[in-house]
């Protein structure tokens, strides 16, 4: 499952992995730890060995500055966790601004020495694993990018092929992919745009080199894909039954950590961005969920589609 600030926090990730399944590795939204040398409440929550199962969770760092990924990196490992990530990718204006995630890809001999440092730094049994796109104006930026990953024992290459002025909307720039699985060793995932069976398993079979695919809005939107993946013999159709419980559990959880209907009507709206896909025909429900103000509207919206 693909990291998503705003979405998939972790009780998301827990109640998925109650009510659905089929993932191998749950990545955190990225933790951006600074001067403070302390995580904020929302990222810990995140990372709380308490909270989050280690095994298949994999806290996810973004920064421009060695010496803050070296200290997250030292309080994570002491949590338990083996596998950090980095974020190279996050393309927003105030992000990139600051040098972190596809802003750092500009700065390539920044990129090296951040990464000299970190894997100096690492505990021997700790994997390093980065999310990248291929870099910020220029897709051809890659191609010294990719040389900078081969000199590190990068355990997984997590990559997203569009630049950073792509956002998320551009066409994923494919051939760019074709030359990391032609031009690097290191373990390669792909992700972007893949949101049905079909999809990630012609992904899969074109590039049969690769470790893995790393979903994101597909899998949101239609929580069944990594189960159906796993199981081509299975059917999967969307079950509305099964998604109301999924549903009810993840907003009963909210209700009783967040204070106030507004954080809750705020989180709520934002699954069915993806969501909403999976109701046509209820657009008048949808657009009375995405303009709730009350808690109790919200409920009678969703229990109207549901019914339908
Ligand atoms: C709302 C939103 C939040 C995201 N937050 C993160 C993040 O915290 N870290 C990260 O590496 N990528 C983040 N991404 C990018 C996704 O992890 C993923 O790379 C992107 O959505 C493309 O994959 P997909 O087409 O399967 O969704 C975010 C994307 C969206 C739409």
């Amino acid at each position: 499952m693909a990291p998503m600030e705003g979405v998939t926090d972790s009780i998301f990730r827990n109640t998925f992995r109650e009510y659905y399944g089929g993932v191998d590795k749950y990545f955190t939204p990225f933790i951006s730890p600074n001067d403070t040398k302390k995580f904020t409440t929302r990222e810990y929550k995140d990372i709380d060995p308490e909270k989050n199962n280690i095994q298949t969770t994999v806290p996810q760092l973004i920064t421009g500055k060695s010496e803050h990924f070296i200290w997250a990196m030292n309080e994570i490992y002491k949590l338990g966790f083996r596998e950090i990530n980095f974020n190279l990718g996050c393309p927003s204006g105030t992000v990139v601004a600051k040098k972190k995630g596809s802003g750092l890809l500009y700065y390539p001999e920044d990129l090296d020495a951040l990464l000299y440092d970190v894997f100096e730094a690492k505990p021997s049994d700790l994997n390093i694993s980065i999310k990248t796109r291929l870099g910020k104006l220029d897709p051809e930026e890659f191609y010294e990018i990719l040389d900078i990953y081969n000199k590190y024992q990068i355990s997984e290459l997590t990559i997203h092929p569009r630049i950073q002025k792509d956002f998320y909307r551009e066409r994923v720039r494919r051939d760019f992919f074709d030359y990391a699985v032609e031009n690097t060793s290191l373990p390669l995932i792909y992700n972007g745009d893949l949101k049905s069976v079909n999809q990630v398993v012609d992904c899969l079979n074109q590039y049969p080199e690769i470790e893995g695919v790393m979903l994101g809005r597909g899998l949101i939107a239609n929580p069944t894909l990594a189960l159906a993946c796993k199981n081509p013999k299975e059917e999967y159709a969307f079950d509305k039954k099964t998604f109301g419980d999924f549903h009810q559990r993840l907003l009963d959880s909210y209700v009783e950590v967040l204070s106030g209907q507004v954080p809750v009507l705020h989180r709520m709206k934002e699954f069915w961005v993806y969501w909403q896909e999976n109701f046509s025909g209820s657009e008048k429900s949808i657009k009375t969920i995405k303009k709730a103000k009350s808690l109790a509207e919200y409920k009678g919206a969703v229990a109207q589609i549901l019914s339908k």
